[in-house]
């Protein structure tokens, strides 16, 4: 048996908040080791990375979610008692459902709703000053994802309710005002949703069979009753939410495509298999998720080291993705590296890792590629623009993190030139 490397603190919450992405990784460095303890919000927690990290931390026999989820954090991003904090039976029958909202055939009804009001704001830029990409994406996607829903949208209302889930998703590890910010935007969001889950179930609004709306208003838990109206908006949420976030990534695509010009060519004659290469690089070289916790289950050893049953286990997202065991030249800009198409369960996981159907890994990835595939070719095939001066770094330590002016474009026109 060996001893887990300690780092010494009465605790680390706000050194993490300090470090940010990096956290782990300059730990794993200082100590050469994949294994070590520290102190989080009051507790004991082991940090894990590394190759075989993901396996254990995916494994549902030595792993729960239950009590892993800090309440600050369901408060603002994911909503108290969601499906993350679920496990065992339970929490497959949730993500059934989840799973069946974000069936192919809704992807992509998904994707056509948006290319068209992609076009939509197009004709609204063409007269504009300047437009600052990540804002209008998010409404983009926010108009998107509430059409597709079933989720009535009043054109008056896009920007705040758009802004709203922006700031669920950007206030999370914040405190103080920034953080009361998350809190409210969350309380708002879910009195509108209750409001529409209220409306479905009394039959005023009558939602498509297929949408998310109608899904999660009529579906049944394991002991056959309908959600209650709050938990049925929290899961609403959790779809419509998520889908406005791309807009992160939507945002880091267009900062790769002005910091590796050489692409835009590239990706202008090739085909679809390029662009999602491309995307897959962003979506492992951008910080978007930092880490992710879950509780050992029960007593065992692993890398001979040994787990008690309730520990907190932190697995470092953005370390994996970047560690040069995995990746050659991590630092490296190379979607080359995704040219052999093949299953992630356990090395590659911005969304989280193991098989979606069975364990807590995103069911929106594939989502998430497909809309990040469509803004490339917005961006490299039917828009021309120019790029102002602006500060478009991104910030390691801020979680999550942002291109700090949102990536401004100017001069906007359709591309006709093919
Ligand atoms: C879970 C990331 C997009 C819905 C997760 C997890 C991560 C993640 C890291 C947690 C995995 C775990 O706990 O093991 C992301 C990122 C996205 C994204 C970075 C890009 C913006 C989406 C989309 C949807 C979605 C588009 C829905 C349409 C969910 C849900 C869960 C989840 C419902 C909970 C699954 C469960 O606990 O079983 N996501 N996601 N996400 N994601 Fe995503």
């Amino acid at each position: 048996k060996k001893q887990i490397p300690r780092d010494k603190c009465i605790d680390n919450t706000f050194t993490l908040l300090k470090e940010g992405y990096l956290f782990i990784q300059n730990r794993t460095e200082r100590y050469s080791s994949d294994v070590f303890e520290t102190r989080l919000l009051g507790k004991k927690a082991i940090c894990i990375s590394g190759k075989e990290a993901p396996k254990l931390f995916y494994n549902p026999i030595l792993m729960k979610k239950k009590g892993a989820l800090p309440k600050r954090i369901q408060k603002t991003l994911f909503g108290v008692n969601a499906i993350q904090t679920m496990d065992g039976r339970r929490h497959l029958h949730r993500k059934k459902l989840f799973m069946t909202i974000m069936n192919q055939e809704e992807q992509d009804r998904l994707s056509k709703i948006t290319t068209e009001k992609w076009q939509e704001a197009i004709s609204r830029w063409e007269g504009a000053s300047r437009v600052v990409l990540y804002d209008e994406v998010n409404r983009i996607l926010c108009q998107s994802v509430c059409e597709w829903a079933g989720v009535p949208l009043p054109a008056s209302e896009v920007k705040c309710r758009a802004k709203d889930f922006s700031t669920m998703v950007n206030t999370f590890t914040a405190i103080g005002p920034e953080y009361w910010k998350g809190k409210k935007a969350r309380k708002r969001t879910e009195k509108w949703i209750r409001g529409i889950i209220e409306a479905t179930r009394s039959g005023k609004l009558r939602p498509g069979r297929n949408s998310a709306l109608h899904q999660i208003a009529y579906y049944k838990d394991l002991d056959g009753k309908l959600l209650s109206t709050q938990m049925a908006a929290v899961e609403l949420i959790n779809v419509l939410r998520p889908v406005v976030a791309i807009s992160t990534f939507i945002t880091f695509t267009a900062v790769a495509l002005y910091e590796h010009r050489e692409y835009i060519k590239i990706l202008r004659s090739s085909d679809e298999n390029m662009r999602e290469m491309f995307v897959q690089e962003v979506r492992r070289y951008y910080p978007f998720t930092p880490f992710l916790g879950a509780i050992t289950r029960k007593n065992f050893m692993w890398k001979g080291y040994n787990f008690k049953k309730g520990t907190l286990v932190i697995l470092d997202v953005y370390g994996i993705n970047h560690d040069a065991r995995i990746w050659e030249n991590p630092y490296k800009f190379r979607p080359e590296r995704f040219s052999e198409k093949r299953e992630h369960l356990f090395d590659f996981i911005p969304q989280g890792g193991g098989d979606p159907s069975k364990g807590h890994r995103c069911p929106g990835e594939g989502i998430t590629i497909e809309l990040m595939k469509l803004s490339v070719d917005f961006l490299v095939n039917k828009l021309e623009f120019k790029i102002p001066e602006q500060e478009l770094r991104y910030s390691l330590i801020k979680i999550p993190s942002l291109p700090k002016s949102g990536f401004i474009m100017r001069k906007i026109k359709t591309r006709t030139s093919m």
